[in-house]
């Protein structure tokens, strides 16, 4: 049975200290209930090093939350794939709305994010979503299905090693989440698009994304398609991620 999978999102937060505590607090919390389903945390890239350290012989795997789209060469500031699995990184978050929006990055620059990430042995957790105008205006399919299009155009038959997470631009960060059965809805559309690339489709991981906390992830959870969550603001919290790893944990993990 396909394990879930619940990744934080530490965003632009973090130091040395308040990194050595939350991950002294997750390690406590997991020894003393270890999860059934796969847990990682996704840092700012200069604390990589210090975060694989603190994760050694722990069941939490290390994450970033961007990569090259780029191998090597003279692209200033980047970080490539090979350079996050020097440092023992499984997972990138590649495509998230902050960087859609923020950075310009189109849908062609986050398929070849994802077509580095693949070959340089790193898991891209690729996110797609609609903001709140296009959702209004009846355009979530659409705009899911070309932002996954892309990246399955990109990637061929090496689609199914991706990890997909639909984050509702409107519900991150904003306290507002998506009902259970509006995620499922979406979740829904994109594991068929992702059927008609791959036959390993159903065993693939769609996580949900936007305000998912320690009261609603149980709920989310419930539903066919959401595999897990990729948690924000409550992944920086401890009580807060080991309650929603619970969830995760109790049955159909
Ligand atoms: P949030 O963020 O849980 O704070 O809404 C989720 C995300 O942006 O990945």
């Amino acid at each position: 049975m396909k394990r879930r999978l619940i990744a934080g999102n530490w965003k632009l937060n973090g130091s040395l200290a308040f990194n050595a505590a939350l991950v002294a607090e997750l390690r406590a919390g997991l020894q003393a209930a270890a999860p059934a389903c796969r847990v990682a945390v996704c840092v700012p890239a200069p604390y990589l090093a210090q975060v694989g350290g603190l994760l050694a012989g722990s069941p939490i795997d290390l994450g970033a939350q961007d990569v090259s789209s780029q191998a090597s060469g003279a692209f200033t500031g980047e970080v490539s794939a090979a350079m996050l699995r020097d440092f023992g990184v499984r997972y990138a978050i590649v495509g998230h709305s902050e960087r859609r929006q923020y950075h310009g990055e189109s849908d062609a620059v986050v398929a070849e994010k994802v077509r580095q990430s693949l070959a340089g042995g790193v898991t891209p957790i690729v996110c797609v979503g609609e903001t709140l105008a296009q959702r209004e205006a009846g355009q979530t399919e659409g705009v899911v299905k070309r932002q996954l299009a892309a990246v399955i155009h990109a990637n061929g038959h090496c689609i199914s090693e991706i990890v997909v997470a639909y984050e509702p631009v409107w519900a991150i960060g904003t306290g507002r989440t998506a009902t259970p059965e509006q995620a499922q809805q979406v979740h829904a559309l994109l594991r068929a698009q992702l059927k008609a690339a791959t036959e390993r489709a159903p065993a693939m991981t769609i996580l949900y994304g936007g305000s998912m906390n320690a009261a609603n992830a149980a709920n989310l959870l419930s539903q066919p398609d959401i595999d897990g969550g990729l948690i924000g603001g409550a992944s920086l919290k401890a009580p807060d991620f080991l309650a929603i790893i619970a969830a995760a944990s109790r049955d159909g993990a």
